[in-house]
């Protein structure tokens, strides 16, 4: 097979199709669309994301210190591209697209009730990487639809008809 250098951009593939959500200090709810993400540590359980600081959600994050994941289910594609294509600065997207929020258990952060599994987690560090800060996030709760579950909790995946977006 020839080889020929390819463009740089993005090319861990595939990238996940997650949901952020985040309040601000003045206990607003928001949520972006965001790819740039991963498990970064095992033991103790961490995950982290990455945010372009012109996002409306970057300066809840920075400041709360605490954001949800969501895994996103295919049912919601339209909905994951009008979290990724709008601004919260513009409207309250949550409230326009009727999605059901609750409260994080152990963060001031919301869960995204209509997302099979919501990932609690406070910020440990944050490095400016280039276009994103990526936040790394401590797993401080993890909330699974209960039909997901096994009797040790575990979460099967498989179960779950994940977003592809692209
Ligand atoms: C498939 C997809 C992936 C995205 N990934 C990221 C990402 O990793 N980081 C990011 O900051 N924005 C990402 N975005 C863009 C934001 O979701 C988008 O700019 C959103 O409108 C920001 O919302 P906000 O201003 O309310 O925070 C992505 C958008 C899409 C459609």
């Amino acid at each position: 097979m020839k080889k020929q250098v390819a463009n740089f951009t993005s090319c861990l593939q595939p990238m996940p199709d997650l949901l952020v959500s985040c309040r601000g200090t003045n206990g607003e709810n928001n949520a972006l669309a965001v790819a740039y993400a991963g498990n970064c540590s095992f033991d103790p359980p961490m995950v982290m994301v990455g945010i372009v600081p012109s996002r409306y959600s970057y300066p809840m994050v920075k400041e709360t210190g605490v954001f949800v994941v969501n895994l996103v289910p295919q049912a919601l594609k339209e909905q994951y591209g009008y979290l990724g294509s709008h601004s919260g600065r513009d409207e309250n997207k949550l409230e326009k697209l009727g999605l059901k929020i609750g409260d994080g258990e152990k963060v001031n952060a919301p869960l995204l009730l209509d997302c099979p599994v919501n990932i609690e987690c406070s910020v440990v560090d944050s490095i400016k990487t280039g276009s994103h800060e990526m936040f790394i996030g401590k797993i401080e709760c993890v909330h699974a639809n209960e039909e997901l579950l096994d009797a040790d909790g575990n979460i099967d995946y498989s179960k779950i008809d994940l977003l592809k977006f692209r």
